[in-house]
Protein backbone atom coordinates (compact mmCIF):
# COMPACT_ATOMS: atom_id res chain seq x y z
CA UNK A 1 0.00 0.00 0.00
CA UNK A 2 0.77 3.68 -0.97
CA UNK A 3 2.08 4.82 2.37
CA UNK A 4 1.22 9.10 2.98
CA UNK A 5 4.25 11.49 1.98
CA UNK A 6 4.91 14.72 4.83
CA UNK A 7 5.48 17.21 2.77
CA UNK A 8 7.38 20.33 4.85
CA UNK A 9 5.45 23.67 4.04
CA UNK A 10 5.06 27.47 5.13
CA UNK A 11 2.38 29.37 5.60
CA UNK A 12 1.17 31.47 3.26
CA UNK A 13 -0.78 35.08 4.43
CA UNK A 14 -4.10 35.51 3.15
CA UNK A 15 -5.68 32.65 3.28
CA UNK A 16 -8.80 33.63 5.06
CA UNK A 17 -11.86 32.74 2.89
CA UNK A 18 -14.43 35.57 2.72
CA UNK A 19 -18.24 35.18 1.40
CA UNK A 20 -18.01 31.93 -0.21
CA UNK A 21 -14.61 30.13 0.12
CA UNK A 22 -11.21 31.07 -0.83
CA UNK A 23 -10.74 32.98 -3.93
CA UNK A 24 -7.87 34.42 -6.12
CA UNK A 25 -6.23 34.74 -8.98
CA UNK A 26 -5.24 31.37 -10.86
CA UNK A 27 -1.76 32.27 -10.18
CA UNK A 28 -1.90 32.49 -6.83
CA UNK A 29 -3.47 28.81 -6.71
CA UNK A 30 -0.15 27.81 -8.92
CA UNK A 31 2.39 28.74 -6.53
CA UNK A 32 3.77 25.69 -5.25
CA UNK A 33 1.81 24.60 -1.76
CA UNK A 34 -0.25 26.78 -2.37
CA UNK A 35 -3.18 24.82 -2.93
CA UNK A 36 -2.23 22.22 -0.49
CA UNK A 37 -2.07 24.53 2.30
CA UNK A 38 -5.16 24.94 2.19
CA UNK A 39 -6.64 21.67 1.75
CA UNK A 40 -4.35 20.39 4.60
CA UNK A 41 -5.90 23.33 6.50
CA UNK A 42 -9.52 22.34 5.75
CA UNK A 43 -8.79 19.03 6.98
CA UNK A 44 -6.73 19.98 10.09
CA UNK A 45 -9.67 22.04 10.70
CA UNK A 46 -11.92 19.05 10.68
CA UNK A 47 -12.30 16.03 13.09
CA UNK A 48 -14.11 12.30 12.99
CA UNK A 49 -13.82 11.82 9.29
CA UNK A 50 -11.59 8.98 9.01
CA UNK A 51 -13.19 6.86 6.55
CA UNK A 52 -15.60 8.43 5.52
CA UNK A 53 -16.71 9.84 2.26
CA UNK A 54 -15.82 13.33 0.64
CA UNK A 55 -17.47 14.84 -2.84
CA UNK A 56 -14.76 16.75 -4.89
CA UNK A 57 -15.65 18.65 -8.19
CA UNK A 58 -16.51 22.33 -9.83
CA UNK A 59 -17.64 24.22 -12.62
CA UNK A 60 -15.05 23.54 -15.25
CA UNK A 61 -12.78 26.57 -14.91
CA UNK A 62 -8.74 26.55 -16.11
CA UNK A 63 -7.01 24.62 -13.05
CA UNK A 64 -10.19 22.51 -11.80
CA UNK A 65 -8.77 19.81 -13.33
CA UNK A 66 -5.37 19.64 -11.46
CA UNK A 67 -6.46 20.67 -8.53
CA UNK A 68 -8.80 17.31 -8.40
CA UNK A 69 -5.89 15.45 -9.04
CA UNK A 70 -4.34 17.38 -5.94
CA UNK A 71 -7.10 17.10 -3.63
CA UNK A 72 -7.96 13.37 -4.32
CA UNK A 73 -4.00 12.65 -3.37
CA UNK A 74 -4.36 14.34 -0.36
CA UNK A 75 -7.74 13.74 0.92
CA UNK A 76 -6.90 9.62 0.50
CA UNK A 77 -3.56 10.77 2.29
CA UNK A 78 -5.32 12.35 5.24
CA UNK A 79 -7.39 9.10 5.91
CA UNK A 80 -11.22 9.91 3.55
CA UNK A 81 -12.41 5.80 2.67
CA UNK A 82 -14.33 7.07 -0.21
CA UNK A 83 -13.83 10.10 -2.58
CA UNK A 84 -16.96 11.15 -4.93
CA UNK A 85 -15.27 13.67 -8.29
CA UNK A 86 -17.66 14.67 -10.90
CA UNK A 87 -17.58 13.01 -14.12
CA UNK A 88 -13.99 15.49 -16.28
CA UNK A 89 -14.40 17.00 -12.59
CA UNK A 90 -17.59 18.74 -13.61
CA UNK A 91 -20.10 19.45 -10.20
CA UNK A 92 -22.10 22.54 -9.96
CA UNK A 93 -22.25 23.97 -6.38
CA UNK A 94 -26.21 23.44 -5.80
CA UNK A 95 -25.03 19.61 -7.68
CA UNK A 96 -22.23 18.88 -4.77
CA UNK A 97 -24.77 20.21 -2.36
CA UNK A 98 -27.56 17.12 -3.06
CA UNK A 99 -24.84 14.75 -3.63
CA UNK A 100 -23.52 15.82 -0.32
CA UNK A 101 -26.96 15.07 1.11
CA UNK A 102 -28.05 12.50 -0.69
CA UNK A 103 -24.87 10.21 -0.39
CA UNK A 104 -24.33 10.94 3.07
CA UNK A 105 -20.80 12.23 2.50
CA UNK A 106 -18.85 13.87 5.75
CA UNK A 107 -18.71 16.78 3.70
CA UNK A 108 -17.40 18.55 0.06
CA UNK A 109 -14.65 20.17 -1.40
CA UNK A 110 -16.23 22.68 -4.46
CA UNK A 111 -13.69 24.21 -6.80
CA UNK A 112 -15.17 27.66 -8.23
CA UNK A 113 -15.05 31.08 -8.02
CA UNK A 114 -18.33 31.48 -8.84
CA UNK A 115 -19.59 34.20 -11.48
CA UNK A 116 -15.47 35.61 -11.74
CA UNK A 117 -13.76 34.88 -15.44
CA UNK A 118 -11.86 32.30 -15.32
CA UNK A 119 -8.78 30.91 -17.81
CA UNK A 120 -4.83 31.13 -17.17
CA UNK A 121 -5.43 34.54 -15.99
CA UNK A 122 -8.42 34.46 -14.43
CA UNK A 123 -9.91 33.54 -10.80
CA UNK A 124 -9.84 30.21 -9.23
CA UNK A 125 -11.56 29.39 -5.68
CA UNK A 126 -12.09 26.64 -3.07
CA UNK A 127 -14.40 25.91 -0.60
CA UNK A 128 -15.28 23.51 1.94
CA UNK A 129 -19.22 22.32 2.57
CA UNK A 130 -20.20 20.32 5.60
CA UNK A 131 -22.06 17.68 5.92
CA UNK A 132 -25.91 19.03 5.61
CA UNK A 133 -24.49 20.17 2.14
CA UNK A 134 -24.27 23.81 3.22
CA UNK A 135 -20.54 26.27 3.20
CA UNK A 136 -18.70 25.60 6.13
CA UNK A 137 -19.96 28.09 9.09
CA UNK A 138 -17.73 30.69 9.73
CA UNK A 139 -16.51 29.08 12.68
CA UNK A 140 -15.13 26.37 10.47
CA UNK A 141 -13.91 28.62 8.31
CA UNK A 142 -12.10 30.54 10.89
CA UNK A 143 -10.57 27.64 11.73
CA UNK A 144 -9.40 26.99 8.57
CA UNK A 145 -7.74 30.07 8.00
CA UNK A 146 -5.80 29.59 11.80
CA UNK A 147 -4.55 26.49 10.89
CA UNK A 148 -3.63 28.00 7.45
CA UNK A 149 -1.50 31.14 9.52
CA UNK A 150 0.40 28.00 11.13
CA UNK A 151 0.66 24.92 8.76
CA UNK A 152 4.17 23.38 8.48
CA UNK A 153 2.80 19.56 6.62
CA UNK A 154 0.77 18.36 4.38
CA UNK A 155 -0.15 14.95 3.37
CA UNK A 156 -0.40 13.48 0.11
CA UNK A 157 0.55 10.35 -2.15
CA UNK A 158 2.62 9.79 -4.63
CA UNK A 159 0.26 8.05 -7.15
CA UNK A 160 -0.87 8.69 -10.64
CA UNK A 161 -3.31 11.29 -11.91
CA UNK A 162 -6.96 8.74 -11.97
CA UNK A 163 -9.23 9.12 -15.05
CA UNK A 164 -11.47 11.91 -14.76
CA UNK A 165 -13.45 10.80 -17.92
CA UNK A 166 -14.01 7.18 -17.30
CA UNK A 167 -16.99 6.57 -14.38
CA UNK A 168 -15.93 3.79 -12.00
CA UNK A 169 -14.44 3.10 -9.54
CA UNK A 170 -10.50 2.93 -8.48
CA UNK A 171 -8.22 2.75 -5.39
CA UNK A 172 -5.81 4.72 -4.30
CA UNK A 173 -3.77 4.24 -1.00
CA UNK A 174 -6.73 3.36 1.44
CA UNK A 175 -9.05 5.08 -0.78
CA UNK A 176 -11.91 4.20 -3.30
CA UNK A 177 -12.05 7.01 -5.85
CA UNK A 178 -15.68 6.77 -7.59
CA UNK A 179 -15.88 8.99 -10.74
CA UNK A 180 -19.67 9.54 -10.95
CA UNK A 181 -22.58 11.36 -13.29
CA UNK A 182 -22.46 14.65 -12.07
CA UNK A 183 -26.15 15.54 -13.13
CA UNK A 184 -28.13 12.22 -11.82
CA UNK A 185 -28.89 12.97 -8.74
CA UNK A 186 -29.84 16.66 -9.14
CA UNK A 187 -31.96 15.64 -11.64
CA UNK A 188 -33.71 13.27 -10.02
CA UNK A 189 -34.27 15.56 -7.09
CA UNK A 190 -35.45 18.10 -9.20
CA UNK A 191 -37.78 15.70 -10.41
CA UNK A 192 -39.35 14.93 -7.08
CA UNK A 193 -40.31 19.16 -6.38
CA UNK A 194 -41.36 19.98 -10.13
CA UNK A 195 -44.09 19.16 -11.74
CA UNK A 196 -42.19 17.73 -14.76
CA UNK A 197 -45.54 16.56 -16.56
CA UNK A 198 -47.40 19.97 -16.47
CA UNK A 199 -43.91 21.88 -17.38
CA UNK A 200 -42.44 19.25 -20.15
CA UNK A 201 -46.37 20.00 -22.11
CA UNK A 202 -45.78 23.68 -21.92
CA UNK A 203 -42.27 22.85 -23.44
CA UNK A 204 -43.06 20.70 -25.85
CA UNK A 205 -46.52 22.27 -27.08
CA UNK A 206 -44.89 24.54 -29.89
CA UNK A 207 -46.71 27.90 -28.41
CA UNK A 208 -44.50 28.69 -25.42
CA UNK A 209 -40.49 29.09 -26.16
CA UNK A 210 -37.24 29.09 -24.07
CA UNK A 211 -33.90 30.09 -24.00
CA UNK A 212 -31.46 28.92 -21.62
CA UNK A 213 -27.96 30.81 -21.49
CA UNK A 214 -25.56 28.63 -19.64
CA UNK A 215 -22.94 31.27 -20.28
CA UNK A 216 -20.06 28.22 -21.11
CA UNK A 217 -20.01 27.57 -17.47
CA UNK A 218 -21.08 24.57 -15.42
CA UNK A 219 -24.87 24.32 -16.17
CA UNK A 220 -24.82 23.21 -19.79
CA UNK A 221 -24.64 19.27 -19.03
CA UNK A 222 -27.83 19.76 -16.26
CA UNK A 223 -29.65 21.96 -19.08
CA UNK A 224 -29.57 19.71 -21.23
CA UNK A 225 -30.32 16.42 -19.01
CA UNK A 226 -32.78 18.43 -17.56
CA UNK A 227 -34.71 20.69 -20.17
CA UNK A 228 -34.27 18.97 -23.09
CA UNK A 229 -34.09 15.42 -22.54
CA UNK A 230 -36.13 15.07 -19.68
CA UNK A 231 -38.97 17.60 -19.85
CA UNK A 232 -38.32 17.83 -24.08
CA UNK A 233 -37.18 21.39 -24.86
CA UNK A 234 -35.84 21.64 -28.12
CA UNK A 235 -32.43 21.61 -28.04
CA UNK A 236 -32.01 24.40 -29.81
CA UNK A 237 -33.34 26.49 -26.60
CA UNK A 238 -29.81 26.32 -24.88
CA UNK A 239 -26.96 28.44 -26.02
CA UNK A 240 -23.53 28.40 -24.84
CA UNK A 241 -24.53 24.91 -23.22
CA UNK A 242 -20.50 23.55 -23.39
CA UNK A 243 -18.56 24.23 -20.04
CA UNK A 244 -15.17 25.77 -21.13
CA UNK A 245 -11.87 26.74 -18.79
CA UNK A 246 -12.23 30.33 -20.11
CA UNK A 247 -16.19 30.28 -20.49
CA UNK A 248 -15.43 31.56 -23.71
CA UNK A 249 -13.81 34.45 -22.32
CA UNK A 250 -16.67 35.64 -20.81
CA UNK A 251 -18.00 36.46 -17.67
CA UNK A 252 -20.25 33.98 -16.19
CA UNK A 253 -22.41 36.15 -14.04
CA UNK A 254 -26.27 36.15 -14.90
CA UNK A 255 -26.79 40.04 -15.03
CA UNK A 256 -28.33 42.82 -17.63
CA UNK A 257 -24.39 43.40 -18.17
CA UNK A 258 -22.93 40.39 -18.95
CA UNK A 259 -25.69 38.31 -20.11
CA UNK A 260 -26.05 40.78 -22.50
CA UNK A 261 -26.82 38.73 -25.57
CA UNK A 262 -29.57 37.11 -23.81
CA UNK A 263 -31.23 40.05 -23.03
CA UNK A 264 -30.72 41.64 -26.34
CA UNK A 265 -32.73 38.28 -27.31
CA UNK A 266 -35.26 38.92 -24.86
CA UNK A 267 -36.42 42.09 -26.14
CA UNK A 268 -36.07 41.50 -30.10
CA UNK A 269 -39.39 41.44 -31.61
CA UNK A 270 -39.35 37.88 -31.89
CA UNK A 271 -38.36 37.03 -28.27
CA UNK A 272 -38.80 34.21 -26.84
CA UNK A 273 -41.73 33.94 -23.60
CA UNK A 274 -39.01 32.96 -21.20
CA UNK A 275 -35.08 33.32 -20.85
CA UNK A 276 -33.08 32.42 -18.11
CA UNK A 277 -29.19 31.72 -17.40
CA UNK A 278 -27.03 31.05 -14.91
CA UNK A 279 -23.31 31.25 -13.51
CA UNK A 280 -20.29 30.11 -13.37
CA UNK A 281 -20.95 27.16 -11.04
CA UNK A 282 -24.66 27.12 -11.32
CA UNK A 283 -26.16 28.40 -8.40
CA UNK A 284 -27.09 31.92 -9.72
CA UNK A 285 -29.93 32.68 -11.75
CA UNK A 286 -31.42 35.39 -14.11
CA UNK A 287 -34.66 35.28 -15.28
CA UNK A 288 -36.23 37.67 -18.36
CA UNK A 289 -39.50 37.76 -19.50
CA UNK A 290 -40.18 39.08 -23.00
CA UNK A 291 -38.79 42.44 -22.96
CA UNK A 292 -39.33 42.27 -19.61
CA UNK A 293 -36.20 41.76 -16.75
CA UNK A 294 -36.95 40.35 -13.26
CA UNK A 295 -34.85 41.57 -10.47
CA UNK A 296 -33.55 38.78 -8.24
CA UNK A 297 -35.37 40.66 -4.94
CA UNK A 298 -38.91 40.23 -6.94
CA UNK A 299 -38.17 37.09 -7.74
CA UNK A 300 -37.90 35.54 -4.83
CA UNK A 301 -41.05 37.02 -3.63
CA UNK A 302 -43.27 35.73 -6.73
CA UNK A 303 -41.57 32.42 -6.28
CA UNK A 304 -42.93 32.52 -2.48
CA UNK A 305 -46.19 33.97 -3.52
CA UNK A 306 -47.21 31.17 -6.06
CA UNK A 307 -45.25 28.44 -4.09
CA UNK A 308 -48.70 27.14 -3.48
CA UNK A 309 -48.81 25.98 -7.03
CA UNK A 310 -45.91 23.72 -7.29
CA UNK A 311 -46.04 20.10 -6.15
CA UNK A 312 -42.90 20.16 -3.75
CA UNK A 313 -44.10 23.22 -1.79
CA UNK A 314 -47.86 23.21 -2.07
CA UNK A 315 -48.25 22.35 1.61
CA UNK A 316 -46.48 25.71 2.46
CA UNK A 317 -43.72 27.57 2.91
CA UNK A 318 -41.80 27.10 6.82
CA UNK A 319 -40.50 30.57 6.53
CA UNK A 320 -38.87 32.82 3.84
CA UNK A 321 -34.96 34.08 4.38
CA UNK A 322 -33.55 36.83 2.46
CA UNK A 323 -30.00 38.31 2.87
CA UNK A 324 -30.19 41.92 4.25
CA UNK A 325 -29.18 44.05 1.50
CA UNK A 326 -32.19 42.00 -0.97
CA UNK A 327 -35.59 44.06 -1.05
CA UNK A 328 -38.34 43.72 1.65
CA UNK A 329 -40.48 42.15 -1.18
CA UNK A 330 -40.19 38.95 0.02
CA UNK A 331 -41.63 40.15 3.18
CA UNK A 332 -44.11 41.39 2.85
CA UNK A 333 -45.23 37.94 0.88
CA UNK A 334 -44.40 36.41 4.40
CA UNK A 335 -46.69 38.53 6.46
CA UNK A 336 -49.39 38.00 4.03
CA UNK A 337 -49.02 34.23 4.43
CA UNK A 338 -48.58 34.61 8.31
CA UNK A 339 -44.98 33.49 8.12
CA UNK A 340 -41.71 34.65 9.30
CA UNK A 341 -39.27 36.18 7.38
CA UNK A 342 -35.51 36.53 8.59
CA UNK A 343 -32.85 38.69 7.75
CA UNK A 344 -29.26 37.34 7.35
CA UNK A 345 -26.07 38.56 6.32
CA UNK A 346 -24.85 38.49 3.28
CA UNK A 347 -23.74 34.60 1.38
CA UNK A 348 -25.66 31.24 1.49
CA UNK A 349 -23.62 30.09 4.50
CA UNK A 350 -26.34 32.02 6.63
CA UNK A 351 -29.15 30.22 5.69
CA UNK A 352 -27.71 26.93 6.73
CA UNK A 353 -28.85 27.20 10.36
CA UNK A 354 -32.34 28.23 9.49
CA UNK A 355 -33.10 25.34 6.96
CA UNK A 356 -31.52 22.85 9.01
CA UNK A 357 -33.53 23.57 12.00
CA UNK A 358 -36.75 24.17 9.43
CA UNK A 359 -37.50 27.72 10.06
CA UNK A 360 -37.22 28.51 6.64
CA UNK A 361 -37.93 26.80 3.28
CA UNK A 362 -37.07 29.60 0.62
CA UNK A 363 -34.14 31.96 0.81
CA UNK A 364 -32.94 34.33 -1.85
CA UNK A 365 -30.27 37.12 -2.08
CA UNK A 366 -30.75 40.06 -4.57
CA UNK A 367 -27.07 38.79 -6.57
CA UNK A 368 -29.63 36.75 -8.04
CA UNK A 369 -29.42 33.87 -5.80
CA UNK A 370 -32.44 31.63 -5.03
CA UNK A 371 -33.24 28.68 -3.37
CA UNK A 372 -34.66 26.02 -0.77
CA UNK A 373 -34.79 23.74 1.87
CA UNK A 374 -33.61 21.07 -0.96
CA UNK A 375 -30.08 21.56 -1.04
CA UNK A 376 -28.19 24.21 1.44
CA UNK A 377 -26.60 26.48 -1.82
CA UNK A 378 -28.76 28.29 -4.07
CA UNK A 379 -29.85 26.65 -6.55
CA UNK A 380 -29.92 28.32 -10.51
CA UNK A 381 -31.69 25.69 -12.43
CA UNK A 382 -34.10 24.96 -9.61
CA UNK A 383 -34.97 28.73 -9.77
CA UNK A 384 -35.52 28.38 -13.42
CA UNK A 385 -38.03 25.06 -12.55
CA UNK A 386 -39.92 26.79 -9.99
CA UNK A 387 -40.63 29.63 -12.75
CA UNK A 388 -41.77 27.35 -15.69
CA UNK A 389 -43.94 25.32 -13.26
CA UNK A 390 -45.65 28.54 -12.05
CA UNK A 391 -45.78 29.66 -15.69
CA UNK A 392 -47.27 26.18 -16.31
CA UNK A 393 -49.93 26.73 -13.41
CA UNK A 394 -50.86 30.00 -14.89
CA UNK A 395 -51.87 29.36 -18.62
CA UNK A 396 -51.50 32.60 -21.10
CA UNK A 397 -49.90 34.69 -18.17
CA UNK A 398 -46.55 35.99 -19.28
CA UNK A 399 -43.66 36.65 -16.81
CA UNK A 400 -44.10 40.53 -16.98
CA UNK A 401 -47.84 40.01 -16.68
CA UNK A 402 -47.49 37.57 -13.06
CA UNK A 403 -44.95 39.99 -12.09
CA UNK A 404 -47.00 43.11 -12.27
CA UNK A 405 -50.26 41.15 -10.96
CA UNK A 406 -47.29 40.84 -7.98
CA UNK A 407 -46.84 44.14 -7.56
CA UNK A 408 -50.39 45.12 -7.48
CA UNK A 409 -51.32 42.70 -4.71
CA UNK A 410 -48.07 43.55 -2.94
CA UNK A 411 -46.95 47.22 -3.60
CA UNK A 412 -42.97 47.33 -5.89
CA UNK A 413 -40.20 47.48 -3.97
CA UNK A 414 -38.23 49.78 -6.69
CA UNK A 415 -34.54 48.32 -6.52
CA UNK A 416 -31.39 48.66 -7.80
CA UNK A 417 -27.80 47.83 -7.09
CA UNK A 418 -24.66 50.19 -7.77
CA UNK A 419 -21.07 48.37 -7.96
CA UNK A 420 -18.27 50.38 -7.99
CA UNK A 421 -15.81 47.33 -9.26
CA UNK A 422 -11.55 47.94 -8.63
CA UNK A 423 -11.52 50.94 -6.21
CA UNK A 424 -8.58 51.37 -4.46
CA UNK A 425 -8.82 49.33 -1.70
CA UNK A 426 -7.63 52.60 1.26
CA UNK A 427 -10.28 54.64 -0.10
CA UNK A 428 -12.88 51.89 -0.38
CA UNK A 429 -12.12 50.82 3.60
CA UNK A 430 -11.88 55.41 4.00
CA UNK A 431 -15.36 55.62 2.61
CA UNK A 432 -16.82 52.48 5.04
CA UNK A 433 -15.18 53.42 8.00
CA UNK A 434 -16.54 57.22 8.03
CA UNK A 435 -19.62 56.21 7.16
CA UNK A 436 -19.70 53.94 10.08
CA UNK A 437 -18.22 57.10 12.08
CA UNK A 438 -21.17 59.10 10.97
CA UNK A 439 -23.90 56.73 11.83
CA UNK A 440 -24.92 58.51 15.34
CA UNK A 441 -25.49 61.91 13.54
CA UNK A 442 -27.83 60.64 10.87
CA UNK A 443 -31.16 59.91 12.17
CA UNK A 444 -33.56 62.92 11.64
CA UNK A 445 -30.85 64.13 9.03
CA UNK A 446 -33.91 65.51 5.76
CA UNK A 447 -33.29 64.21 2.05
CA UNK A 448 -34.75 65.95 -0.51
CA UNK A 449 -37.69 62.90 -2.26
CA UNK A 450 -37.40 64.51 -5.92
CA UNK A 451 -41.12 66.22 -5.78
CA UNK A 452 -40.11 68.83 -3.02
CA UNK A 453 -41.03 66.52 -0.42
CA UNK A 454 -38.42 65.35 1.88
CA UNK A 455 -37.50 62.53 3.94
CA UNK A 456 -35.90 61.87 7.09
CA UNK A 457 -33.44 59.47 8.53
CA UNK A 458 -34.94 56.86 10.92
CA UNK A 459 -32.10 54.18 11.29
CA UNK A 460 -28.54 54.21 10.71
CA UNK A 461 -26.14 51.36 11.71
CA UNK A 462 -23.78 48.56 10.76
CA UNK A 463 -25.87 45.59 10.61
CA UNK A 464 -25.21 42.49 13.23
CA UNK A 465 -27.00 39.49 13.25
CA UNK A 466 -27.56 37.17 15.76
CA UNK A 467 -28.20 33.37 14.44
CA UNK A 468 -31.64 32.29 16.04
CA UNK A 469 -30.35 28.68 15.69
CA UNK A 470 -26.80 28.64 17.40
CA UNK A 471 -26.44 32.43 18.64
CA UNK A 472 -23.49 33.01 16.87
CA UNK A 473 -22.63 36.75 16.23
CA UNK A 474 -21.64 38.35 13.36
CA UNK A 475 -20.74 42.32 12.84
CA UNK A 476 -19.83 44.60 10.24
CA UNK A 477 -22.23 43.05 7.35
CA UNK A 478 -23.02 46.64 5.62
CA UNK A 479 -24.01 50.30 6.71
CA UNK A 480 -27.91 50.76 6.78
CA UNK A 481 -29.48 53.61 5.92
CA UNK A 482 -33.61 53.86 6.32
CA UNK A 483 -35.93 56.65 5.83
CA UNK A 484 -39.37 57.26 7.14
CA UNK A 485 -40.96 57.10 3.59
CA UNK A 486 -39.53 53.00 3.55
CA UNK A 487 -37.01 54.01 1.34
CA UNK A 488 -33.31 52.53 2.01
CA UNK A 489 -30.11 52.51 1.25
CA UNK A 490 -27.10 50.00 1.98
CA UNK A 491 -23.26 50.68 1.35
CA UNK A 492 -21.38 47.20 2.04
CA UNK A 493 -18.44 46.00 0.24
CA UNK A 494 -17.57 42.89 -1.70
CA UNK A 495 -16.13 39.69 -0.16
CA UNK A 496 -15.60 37.84 -3.28
CA UNK A 497 -13.43 39.85 -4.99
CA UNK A 498 -9.83 39.37 -5.94
CA UNK A 499 -9.06 43.10 -7.70
CA UNK A 500 -9.06 45.95 -5.44
CA UNK A 501 -12.55 46.69 -3.73
CA UNK A 502 -15.52 46.75 -4.94
CA UNK A 503 -18.61 49.11 -3.48
CA UNK A 504 -21.86 47.97 -3.37
CA UNK A 505 -24.56 50.73 -3.19
CA UNK A 506 -28.09 48.97 -2.68
CA UNK A 507 -31.12 50.97 -3.20
CA UNK A 508 -34.56 50.83 -3.07
CA UNK A 509 -38.01 52.55 -2.96
CA UNK A 510 -41.20 51.00 -1.82
CA UNK A 511 -44.35 52.39 -4.49
CA UNK A 512 -47.85 51.17 -3.32
CA UNK A 513 -49.89 53.02 -6.08
CA UNK A 514 -50.15 50.50 -8.80
CA UNK A 515 -50.37 53.61 -11.08
CA UNK A 516 -47.19 54.53 -10.36
CA UNK A 517 -45.36 51.22 -10.82
CA UNK A 518 -44.59 51.59 -14.23
CA UNK A 519 -41.67 54.00 -13.31
CA UNK A 520 -38.20 53.57 -14.77
CA UNK A 521 -36.02 52.10 -11.91
CA UNK A 522 -33.08 54.43 -11.72
CA UNK A 523 -35.04 57.05 -12.54
CA UNK A 524 -37.42 56.68 -9.27
CA UNK A 525 -34.35 55.77 -7.60
CA UNK A 526 -32.88 59.12 -8.59
CA UNK A 527 -33.33 60.87 -5.35
CA UNK A 528 -31.66 58.25 -3.48
CA UNK A 529 -28.85 57.95 -5.45
CA UNK A 530 -28.16 61.40 -4.91
CA UNK A 531 -29.23 60.96 -1.18
CA UNK A 532 -26.12 58.15 -1.55
CA UNK A 533 -23.54 60.16 -3.30
CA UNK A 534 -23.96 63.02 -0.27
CA UNK A 535 -23.71 60.66 2.33
CA UNK A 536 -20.85 58.46 1.02
CA UNK A 537 -18.74 61.06 -1.13
CA UNK A 538 -18.51 58.26 -3.56
CA UNK A 539 -17.24 60.59 -6.67
CA UNK A 540 -14.78 62.13 -4.25
CA UNK A 541 -12.88 59.07 -2.94
CA UNK A 542 -13.49 56.32 -5.44
CA UNK A 543 -12.61 58.59 -8.62
CA UNK A 544 -15.68 57.52 -10.53
CA UNK A 545 -18.22 58.87 -11.76
CA UNK A 546 -20.70 56.31 -12.13
CA UNK A 547 -20.86 52.80 -11.25
CA UNK A 548 -19.43 49.94 -13.12
CA UNK A 549 -21.98 47.24 -13.04
CA UNK A 550 -25.69 48.49 -11.94
CA UNK A 551 -28.11 45.66 -11.63
C1 LIG B 1 -21.55 38.21 -3.67
C2 LIG B 1 -23.01 38.51 -3.47
C3 LIG B 1 -23.58 37.61 -2.41
C4 LIG B 1 -23.32 36.15 -2.77
C5 LIG B 1 -21.85 35.93 -3.04
C6 LIG B 1 -21.57 34.52 -3.55
O1 LIG B 1 -20.85 38.47 -2.47
O2 LIG B 1 -23.22 39.87 -3.14
O3 LIG B 1 -24.95 37.87 -2.27
O4 LIG B 1 -23.72 35.30 -1.73
O5 LIG B 1 -21.39 36.86 -4.03
O6 LIG B 1 -22.26 34.25 -4.74
P1 LIG B 1 -20.04 39.83 -2.21
O7 LIG B 1 -19.08 39.98 -3.35
O8 LIG B 1 -21.05 40.94 -2.23
O9 LIG B 1 -19.39 39.65 -0.86
ZN1 LIG C 1 -22.04 31.08 -8.17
Amino acid sequence: MTLPLIVPTRPFAGQRPGTSGLRKKVSVFEQPHYLENFVQSVFDALEGFAGATLVVGGDGRYYNDVAIQTIVRMAAANGFGRILVGQRGILSTPAASCVIRKRGAFGGIILSASHNPGGPDGDFGIKYNAGNGGPAPERITEAIWRRSEAIERYLTLDTADIDLARLGVTSIGAAQVEVFDPVVDHAELMATLFDFAAIGELLRGGAFRMRFDAMHAVTGPYARAIFVERLGAPEASLVDAVPLPDFGGGHPDPNPVYAAALVETMFAPDAPDFGAASDGDGDRNMIVGRNFIVTPSDSLAVLAANAHLVPGYARGLKGIARSMPTSRAADRVAAHLGIACHETPTGWKFFGNLLDAGLATLCGEESAGTGSDHVREKDGVWAVLFWLNVLAARPGESVEAIVRDHWRRFGRDIYSRHDYEGVDVVAANGLIADLRASLGDLPGQRFDRGDGSVARVTLADDFAYTDPVDGSVTTGQGIRVGFDDGSRIVFRLSGTGTEGATLRVYLERFEPDPEKQGVETQEALGPLIAAAERLAGIRGRTGRDRPTVVT
